[in-house]
């Protein structure tokens, strides 16, 4: 029988359990880390695996906070203690943070929040000491812009104003909807999310400063002011990293 790729999916769980095992073997998820954990389908593998080692008795004293209410569930259900960026314990910064990326430009820069936890997942990753991303192949592109929507997360009483303050810096933005649920997307923290496009690809950096800029946005999806560590899963199911 021919050798199948791995799927998306096992792509995903390939990454996340490599990166994982490499920062435990290199001292840098240890008993009494404080580590910032992400959201969406390539982070919950490495919560799974944060949360076998926890059970093996090997992360004591490990310290996580969510970026999601996904992400709290999850660790709940792990059995990964699980606590708030303003805790004792974590006083507002944390040893590393592990996410997943929508888009990776070649300089490693970033578009997150397709899974609409860009908020904490910002205030999480600029908190840390390091930022570690984990990715499959297709999440890797050459600019930022003009594929993956930029999502804006914004006050809702805000919407048409932001959405003419976009428009003013060239981005034509759509307002999420739910799904199975009338109506836009309410975050977690309790706000709406503009996805926003570009014609031609835009500086990161200089655009998420610009957008922050705009009265009534909360936070946008551009990391731009972090280097990330990231872990690539090929197509063949071999772990780059870069
Ligand atoms: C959620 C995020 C996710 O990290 C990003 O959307 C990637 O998700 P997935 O791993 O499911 O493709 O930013 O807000």
């Amino acid at each position: 029988m021919p050798n199948e790729k791995p799927s998306k999916d096992e792509l995903k769980r390939i990454v996340a359990r490599a990166a994982i095992d490499d920062l435990f073997a290199s001292g840098l998820i240890a008993g009494g880390t404080r580590i910032g954990l992400g959201t969406g389908s390539t982070a919950m593998p490495a919560v799974e695996r944060v949360g076998e080692l926890v059970r093996e008795g090997k992360l004591p004293g490990l310290r996580a906070v969510a970026t999601s209410f996904q992400t709290r569930a999850a660790c709940e259900e792990l059995g990964i203690p699980v606590l708030s960026m303003n805790a004792r314990e974590v006083t507002g910064s944390l040893d590393i943070a592990i996410d997943g990326a929508d888009e990776i430009d070649g300089k490693k820069r970033l578009i997150k929040g397709g899974g609409a936890a860009l908020l904490l997942e910002k205030i999480v990753a600029y908190n840390a000491a390091r930022f570690v991303i984990i990715a499959d192949e297709s999440k890797v592109v050459d600019t930022l812009g003009t594929g993956f929507r930029l999502p804006v997360e914004i006050v809702p009483e805000a919407r048409l104003a932001v959405e003419a303050a976009l428009r003013r810096l060239g981005a034509e933005s759509v307002l999420r909807e739910g799904v199975r649920k009338a109506g836009p997307v309410v975050t977690d923290n309790g706000n709406h999310i503009l996805d926003c496009l570009w014609q031609a690809p835009v500086d990161p950096a200089r655009m998420e400063a610009e957008i922050n800029a705009i009265v009534g946005v909360v936070e946008n999806g551009f990391f731009a002011r972090v280097t990330p560590t990231v872990y690539v899963a090929r197509a063949d199911g071999s772990v780059e990293k870069r």
